[in-house]
């Protein structure tokens, strides 16, 4: 069986890992326990992009070499996805012997085919987004762009890829691949940029430039553009010359920030494919920006909030919710603290929390910590189960559609439900009643609480995972191996002894 081989962006070594960098792979390993849950097999890849000279400056500025400095920033990014309760099969570096071999054997590939040749090249260079810049990159005011930085002018004999001979059949690859580009909206943007002649890459830095990164094959005098050789990751991790390629490759989904759709991985990468005879990712999935005050957050404006701090505070779990709650895949998103500390309280301490800790402490006090069997159904329990299969059905669809934040909509309306069901049926009024009905009402509501909560948290599992796994254990739930048979209402809580009282979501040390 083919693999589902999944990828987020490899992070730049050149920095701490901020919300962006933890967005994207909890939304990542979103997909990824989606689809392991549906019964897929899969294969997720995250890692870190060390080469470049950002990465040598940085190393040179503090006085250590650059592996070391790549070597503390990979055990950070490491340390991230352990927070965030990543499910990551492998953490790629571009340091690594496998990668620079898979680079190698690619470049070689290309040169000796005649897709990479020597020119020599004058024109401007933006040591910052380590690029060759031409005239239209300039603003409206000719002038270069503040992300640039510094623009010098050099002339240099560089190795160029030949990318202008593939635009037609990039252009209709596009066209005619409804889904090789997620959300829909951006391909439009991709092929806007398509409609200019493209130039050839320029995929080498000759050394005395750059020492930082992948020597050329052919040619020792250069290291690798580092795009050219980030990418690759993708085909490496795959395991790119071994057996395994073929039940990984293509990757059903790289997951990237729109910042690097066009052209690294629209253009350069399909094209790098086709050129080295190897097929393309089914397609790119494509979030949006965190932002802070209207910006994207990034290291250079000094904008960033860390994850870490976060999850410490509130846990992995509310972390995960949030960015997915918050976060239309494809639209950018603004943070603040005020907003998170609101979806914290009321959505999973009031609405989920308190209706667990409620439901426990009535089984706890008036039923030995035994959960009841259903005795009569009445109106509001059809509504409630009725108000389930709509839930459980719609939000499969969203989560398969990638829309995951209406998904958790869907699921907190129904938690909402189950609070309004306690309400109407008032179990604490039906204990005092000598009425026989009323005490089958009693176990009936006391039995659809416990399951109803056993059902929303089951839904929540490739968001909220750790939650999922308390609750069923609280309930003294034995899962069923099929997640899609975990979300079928049935009476087999019945009889079971929960745990005691617990707070899921304890209000956090300080408040907002
Ligand atoms: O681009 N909001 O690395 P990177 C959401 N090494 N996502 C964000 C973000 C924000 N504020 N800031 C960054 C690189 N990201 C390259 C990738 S892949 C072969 C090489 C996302 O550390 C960004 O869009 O700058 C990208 O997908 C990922 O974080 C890594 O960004
Ligand atoms: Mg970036």
């Amino acid at each position: 069986m083919k693999s589902f081989y999944i990828t987020t962006a490899i992070d730049y070594a050149n920095g701490k890992p901020h919300l962006g960098h933890a967005y994207e792979k909890v939304l990542t390993d979103v997909v990824a326990r989606f689809r392991r849950l549906s019964g897929d097999d899969v294969y997720f890849v995250t890692g870190l992009d060390e080469h470049g000279q950002k990465v040598q400056q940085s190393a040179k500025a503090r006085g250590i070499r650059p592996i070391e400095l790549c070597n503390e920033a990979a055990e950070s990014f490491q340390g991230l996805c352990k927070g965030l309760n990543i499910t990551n099969d492998d953490f790629i570096r571009t340091t690594e012997d496998r990668h620079k071999s898979v680079v190698s054997t690619i470049l070689q590939k290309l040169f000796d085919q005649g897709d990479i040749y020597k020119a020599e090249y004058a024109g401007y260079y933006s040591r910052r987004a380590e690029q060759f810049l031409q005239e239209k990159d300039k603003n409206e005011d000719g002038e270069w762009p503040e992300i640039f930085g510094d623009v010098e002018e050099i002339a240099e004999s560089n190795y160029f890829f030949k990318l202008s001979r593939h635009q037609d059949w990039l252009i209709d690859h596009i066209k005619t691949n409804e889904s090789f580009i997620f959300p829909r909206f951006r391909a439009k943007q991709v092929l806007e940029f398509l409609k200019e002649p493209i130039n050839d890459l320029c995929i080498s830095r000759p050394k005395e430039r750059l020492e930082w990164g992948i020597p050329l094959p052919f040619d020792a005098d250069y290291v690798t553009y580092v795009w050219f050789d980030a990418l690759v990751n993708y085909v490496t991790a795959a395991g790119y010359g071994t057996d395994e390629f073929e039940k990984r490759w293509p990757a059903d989904f790289h997951v990237i920030g729109k910042d690097i759709l066009v052209p690294p991985h629209a253009v350069y990468w399909p094209i790098m494919l086709k050129a080295a005879g190897i097929e393309l990712p089914k397609s790119l999935l494509v979030h949006g920006w965190w932002l802070k005050s209207g910006e994207k957050m990034s290291k250079s404006t000094g904008t960033v909030v860390d994850p870490l701090d976060l999850i410490e505070q509130f846990g992995s779990d509310a972390f995960r919710y949030f960015v997915t709650r918050e976060m239309n895949v494809g639209q950018d998103s603004e943070f603040s603290l005020e907003r998170y500390m609101a979806r914290y309280n009321s959505d999973l301490a009031n609405d989920l929390g308190n209706l667990l800790s409620r439901v426990l402490t009535m089984l706890g006090r008036g039923f030995d910590g035994i959960i009841p069997a259903t005795q009569l159904e009445e109106t509001l329990e059809q509504e409630l189960w009725k108000g389930w299969d709509e839930t459980q059905a719609k939000v499969l669809e969203l989560f398969e559609e990638f829309q995951f934040h209406t998904g958790l909509e869907r699921i907190f309306a129904f938690v909402s439900s189950i609070n309004r069901y306690a309400e109407q049926r008032a179990p604490w009024k039906l204990a005092k009643s000598e009425d026989p009905i009323d005490k089958q009402r009693l176990d009936t509501a006391l039995f659809a609480m416990s399951e109803a909560v056993r059902l929303a948290v089951g839904l929540l599992e490739p968001v909220m995972p750790e939650t999922t796994e308390k609750v069923y254990s609280l309930l003294g739930h034995e899962p069923d191996s099929d997640w899609r048979k975990r979300l079928i209402r049935n009476e087999d809580l019945a009889g079971s002894t929960v745990g005691p009282k617990t707070i899921l979501f304890p209000k956090p040390p300080v408040e907002a």
